[in-house]
C-alpha cells in the first residue's frame, strides 16, 4: 500500500524548486510577513498557495468566500487565480491586517474582483446569508474554536458540487499525540470528527502545509 513520505526540509525545498513559481507580490507577502516574527506562522504555506491555484484554474470558479485573511497571502494567491469576473469576498476582524492585505491586494492589480469585511466572520456571514450568495469554494482559516460554526454556515453557502476547504486540520501534528490536549487541539480533532461523519459532503485530508481538508457538497 503506498505511504505518504516523511516531509524534510530538503523535500520541501525539492518540491518548491519543482512547483510553480510564486508571483513577485507572494513572495513580498511572505517576507512581510517574516518580520512580523512568531505570527508568520499563521500564512498559509507555499505549497497551499500553489494548490489553491491549480484548483481554482482547473474547477471553473468564480466565487470564493475566504474566512481569515491576515496580511493576504491565500487572499493574493487565489485572487491572481481567479478568472477577470470572479471575485472572492474576504473576511476577517481585524482593522491592522486588512489594511495591510489591501495594499497587497491593489499591488497586485487585483482590487476589482475583491470585497473585504472587516469584523467578526460570523456577522458577515449573517449578512452574506441575507443576500443569498453562493459561492463556489470557501476557503476555512480563521479562529480554530468557530471551524464548526464555519463550517455549518458553509454548507448553506457553497454551491452544490462546490469546495469547501479548511486549513490547519494537522494543528502541527499535534491532533495524533495523546499527550496534547489543550483547547486548540482539542477543538480541531472534534471538528474533523464532526465533518468525517457529515453527510452532505465528502472529503479528504491531506498533508499539504499543516494539513488541508478539501469537501465537496453533495
Ligand atoms: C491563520 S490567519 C489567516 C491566514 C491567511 N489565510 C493567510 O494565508 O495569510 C487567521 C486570521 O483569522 C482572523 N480571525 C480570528 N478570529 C476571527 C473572527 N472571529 N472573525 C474574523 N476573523 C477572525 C485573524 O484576525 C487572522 O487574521
Amino acid at each position: 500500500m503506498g505511504k505518504n513520505l516523511q516531509i524534510t526540509n530538503d523535500i520541501e525545498k525539492y518540491i518548491s524548486d519543482n512547483s510553480l513559481n510564486l508571483s513577485p507580490i507572494q513572495k513580498e507577502i511572505i517576507s512581510y510577513n517574516k518580520s512580523l516574527g512568531e505570527i508568520k506562522k499563521m500564512q498559509i504555506a507555499e505549497s497551499q498557495c500553489h494548490f489553491l491555484h491549480l484548483l481554482i484554474k482547473s474547477s471553473n470558479v468564480k466565487k470564493i468566500l475566504e474566512i481569515g485573511t491576515f496580511t493576504g497571502l491565500s487572499t493574493v494567491s487565489m485572487l491572481q487565480a481567479l478568472p477577470d469576473d470572479g471575485e472572492l469576498i474576504a473576511l476577517d476582524k481585524n482593522k491592522k491586517t486588512s489594511d495591510v492585505a489591501f495594499n497587497y491586494i491593489k499591488k497586485a492589480n487585483q482590487e476589482n474582483k475583491i470585497k473585504l469585511m472587516v469584523k467578526p466572520a460570523l456577522e458577515s456571514i449573517k449578512i452574506l446569508k441575507k443576500e443569498g450568495e453562493k459561492f463556489d469554494l470557501i476557503f476555512i482559516d480563521a479562529d480554530k474554536e468557530n471551524y464548526k460554526n464555519y463550517y455549518d454556515h458553509s454548507i448553506d453557502l457553497i454551491k452544490k458540487n462546490g469546495l469547501i476547504i479548511i486549513d490547519n486540520v494537522l494543528w502541527y501534528g499535534d491532533v495524533v499525540k495523546k499527550n496534547k490536549n489543550d483547547k486548540i487541539t482539542t477543538f480541531i480533532r472534534d471538528f474533523n470528527t464532526y465533518i468525517k461523519k457529515d453527510k452532505k459532503t465528502e472529503k479528504v485530508m491531506m498533508p499539504i502545509g499543516d494539513g488541508l481538508t478539501i469537501c465537496r457538497k453533495l
